[in-house]
């Protein structure tokens, strides 16, 4: 048994917690405060065929240290898991890397929507946590970008009661807008040429197919004031639609690309400053649901490259805790909001089973981000000073010190 003496709850009280384990241990935990475990219900962690930038045994690790015991894993790897056999070659590669990292870390993965492999959906509805739907390009070629199979998708998903998690920036509209633009082709083109409209149109679209089919809808990477009104609309009509943001879109805006340069390119891109503070809104009014990293390393020798050349996605599996705990002290989030946002509602959406893992988190604690344990030796926080961090993740009943 593990035993936690004196933590604090979020509102206030202390308490011991018993833990089953299979070690007999016990924590002092005065001055620290007690989360559930975060679920990151976003991540790329690259394996197979791209762990050059990431793989299980760094992601875990960065996982850990940010508090968070469980993953979502994304399908744009290389192969892409789109078909049944795929996806077992991939979980036999995690479950060895995890192995060799000595990290329990719960993970569900997400099955990539590929026009050829529709009729591979069936067969993995028990083996995967939803269908991963790229209505745009973004990282690695895996696409739906013609109605035929996008309804397909929302019907087989509806009919294998499935959840569609949607990638939603329509890949007409931004090769139209490439095909047309004769400004400067810099990192700030970005956000312009994958404008709000490519995102809306697309977050409308889904939610028109979610209203006819019933197919259960996460939508990804929430960036905008206008996403959030047809999200709040399709939520108030009663539709099964959720909506998670990210840590980069929250904290950064538009003025990053001049600080960050490369770094700062995303997919969906990052708004200006008046989105940020919708976002927050949003999260008070509970239309935005969850919290998802959308942890997408690439090396920085791929990041340094012009625009055009640079590869979208930035890490923020380890660093998206402490900035939720840093809004706290400032004051713009309260503590119920970060535990609705980094786990309670990904477990209403998701089904997961309940288990006990924990975060222990100290609240004072004040951090300069130095380092990252990240395959890609970068963090776009890197130099943030940030009040309130992880201290202890218990994983499996297995206390991990991360400090
Ligand atoms: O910025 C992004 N990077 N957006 C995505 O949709 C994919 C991700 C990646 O895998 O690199
Ligand atoms: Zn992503």
């Amino acid at each position: 048994m593990l035993t936690i003496k004196n933590a604090t709850t979020i509102h206030g009280e202390t308490r011991d917690l018993h833990i089953h384990s299979s070690e007999d241990k016990t924590i002092q935990a005065d001055g620290l405060t007690v989360l559930p475990a975060v679920i990151d219900p976003h991540v790329h962690f690259r394996t197979p065929g791209l762990e050059y930038k990431e793989d299980w045994r760094t992601g875990a690790r960065a996982a850990v240290r940010g508090g968070c015991t469980m993953v979502f894993d994304m399908p744009n790897t290389k192969p892409p898991t789109f078909t049944a056999d795929l996806l077992d070659e991939k979980k036999a590669l995690i479950d060895q890397q995890l192995n060799e990292a000595g990290i329990p870390l719960r993970y569900q993965l997400f099955f990539g929507a590929d026009k050829q492999h529709l009729n591979e959906i069936p067969g993995v509805k028990d083996a995967v946590v939803g269908i991963k739907v790229f209505m745009g390009c973004s990282t690695g070629n895996l696409v739906i970008d013609d109605d035929e199979s996008l309804h397909a998708v929302f019907s087989i998903a509806a009919r294998e009661n499935m959840l569609v998690a949607v990638h939603a920036e329509d890949e007409h509209m931004i090769r139209e807008r490439k095909a047309s633009y004769h400004g400067e082709m810099n990192y700030h083109a970005h956000s312009h040429l994958r404008n709000v409209e490519v995102a809306t149109t697309a977050v409308a679209k889904a939610v028109e197919l979610t209203r006819r089919y019933g197919t259960r809808l996460y939508i990804l990477h929430v960036s905008s004031a206008e996403e959030i009104d047809i999200i709040r609309t399709a939520k108030k009509d009663g539709l099964p639609v959720f909506a998670e943001t990210t840590p980069h879109h929250l904290f950064f805006d538009t003025s990053a690309y001049d600080v960050l340069g490369g770094k700062a390119v995303v997919n969906p891109p990052l708004r200006d400053k008046k989105n940020r503070e919708v976002l927050f809104s949003a999260i008070h009014e509970k239309i935005i649901d969850t919290i998802g990293s959308d942890h997408a390393p690439h090396t920085v020798e791929e990041k340094s490259k012009a625009y055009g050349e640079c590869p979208s996605g930035m890490p923020g599996i380890e660093f998206m805790l402490p900035l939720l705990l840093n809004a706290y002290n400032e004051k713009k989030i309260s503590l119920d909001e970060v535990v609705s946002l980094t786990s309670a509602r990904a477990r209403d959406i998701f089904h997961i089973p309940e288990h006990e893992d924990v975060v222990l988190v100290d609240l004072e604690k004040t951090i300069t981000i130095t380092r990252t344990v990240s395959k890609c030796g970068w963090s776009p926080y890197m130099g943030l000073t940030l009040r309130g961090w992880p201290v202890y993740t218990i994983i499996r009943g297995q206390c991990l010190n991360i400090t």
